[in-house]
């Protein structure tokens, strides 16, 4: 048997976005909305969505916790996967995006399931009770990254999920003069979660690179 992997192209992507449960009107009109208020377009993809949910349903997650709520895109998603009385405590250190994400979130249909905490990742995490996740989403500045995974990793369960976006450094991972300032970042973090002793992680390549990870 081969050990040779298919190489992931772009057409490889788009084929894998064709070939995945597309997004509502809901969640388009939060995208558009979200846009005319000047809030950067910078949510998981659709595909990156539908795999997290996936994910969730496998950890039979109820509670979940996710650093970097911007307009609560990833949120409403990852809700929408929890059983009944399930939630979604996620972070938000930007007031406008918190109170964008709020409003949409109150509209859809997971409010009551979400908590938009206020703050900065680094102050809000340590509020949070050792084991009281199933799950968790870390998506926001990447300097910070390593704390995030410390902290989650005393917050999410045995067994639970600890998942982190942008593996590939916006597409410039490998790129020999990168110039998005998070990339150093990224490739340190990177280096970090290879050595971080508790955790069976590997980057799975959708959207920008999503580690995968379970608390050993
Ligand atoms: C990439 S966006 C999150 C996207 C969101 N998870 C989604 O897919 O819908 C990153 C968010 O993290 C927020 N953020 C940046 N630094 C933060 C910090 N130190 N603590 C909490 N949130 C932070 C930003 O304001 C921004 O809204």
């Amino acid at each position: 048997m081969s050990e040779i992997s298919t190489l992931v192209t772009e057409g490889h992507f788009r084929y894998i976005a064709a070939h995945t449960v597309q997004e509502d009107d809901f969640l388009r009109d939060l995208k558009r909305e979200a846009r005319s208020a000047g809030i950067p377009p910078i949510w998981i993809s659709p595909e990156q969505a539908s795999f997290m949910q996936i994910l969730l349903k496998l950890a039979k997650a109820r509670e979940v916790i996710e650093v970097g709520t911007l307009a609560g895109y990833s949120a409403i998603a990852m809700a929408r996967a929890l059983p009944e009385g399930g939630r979604v405590r996620t972070i938000e250190i930007s007031e406008v995006h918190a109170a964008f994400a709020e409003q949409w979130i109150a509209r859809s249909d997971v409010a009551g399931r979400v908590e938009v905490h206020r703050g900065a990742g680094k102050d809000v995490l340590p509020t949070f009770a050792a084991d009281s996740a199933d799950a968790g989403f870390l998506d926001a500045d990447k300097a910070s990254y390593p704390l995030y995974l410390r902290e989650s990793l005393r917050i999410v369960r045995r067994g639970g999920l600890i998942l982190v976006d942008n593996a590939f450094a916006f597409g410039q991972l490998l790129d020999e003069r990168p110039t998005d300032r998070e990339v150093g970042a990224v490739r340190a973090f990177n280096e970090y979660m290879n050595q971080v002793q508790g955790l069976h992680s590997i980057i799975v390549p959708i959207g920008d690179g999503l580690w995968v990870g379970v608390k050993l």
